[in-house]
């Protein structure tokens, strides 16, 4: 009977071991898997990382952080992309103000996203 017990404890705790070890695998190859920045749009894929990231400070009525700089909306946004420095502030290239401001530079797939869409066009799509 105790042995019984024991030997279903230990099956629970292998099916246990097991399927943790797999869940985890899988969510290490999600987060360290492909980053897709081709054909990026403005709403579905730029507008999230702002949001995220840059509107506490440059969104609609709450731009006291940044001096009165709004990118929130495309056209709110667009003269930053056409002058550059929406660009050059997130890679934080010479010359420019890195951004977020204060804060660690943004992932590589978020900038690449972003870079994507300003070198397809900067569409508002
Ligand atoms: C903590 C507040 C804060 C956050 C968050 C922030 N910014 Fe800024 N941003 C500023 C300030 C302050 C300035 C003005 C810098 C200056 O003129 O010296 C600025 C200026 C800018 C400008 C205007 C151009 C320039 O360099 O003068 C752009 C474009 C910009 N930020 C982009 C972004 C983007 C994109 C993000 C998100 C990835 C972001 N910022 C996040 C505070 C912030």
């Amino acid at each position: 009977m105790t042995k019984g017990i024991c030997t279903a404890a230990g099956l629970l705790l292998a099916i246990l071991a097991l399927s943790y070890s797999c869940t985890k695998g899988s969510q290490d190859v999600l987060g360290g898997g492909t980053c897709d920045t081709v054909g990026m749009k403005y709403a579905t894929d730029v507008v999230p990382i702002l949001t995220n990231n840059c509107y506490g400070c440059h969104g609609t009525g709450n731009t006291a952080g940044s001096g009165g700089i709004l990118l929130e909306g495309y056209a709110n946004l667009r003269p930053y992309v056409v002058d550059g420095k929406l660009v050059g502030n997130i890679s934080h290239a010479p010359g420019y103000n890195p951004m977020p401001y204060g804060l660690p530079k943004l992932p590589d797939c978020e900038i690449n996203t972003i870079i994507d869409w300003v070198n397809n066009g900067y569409l508002n799509n």
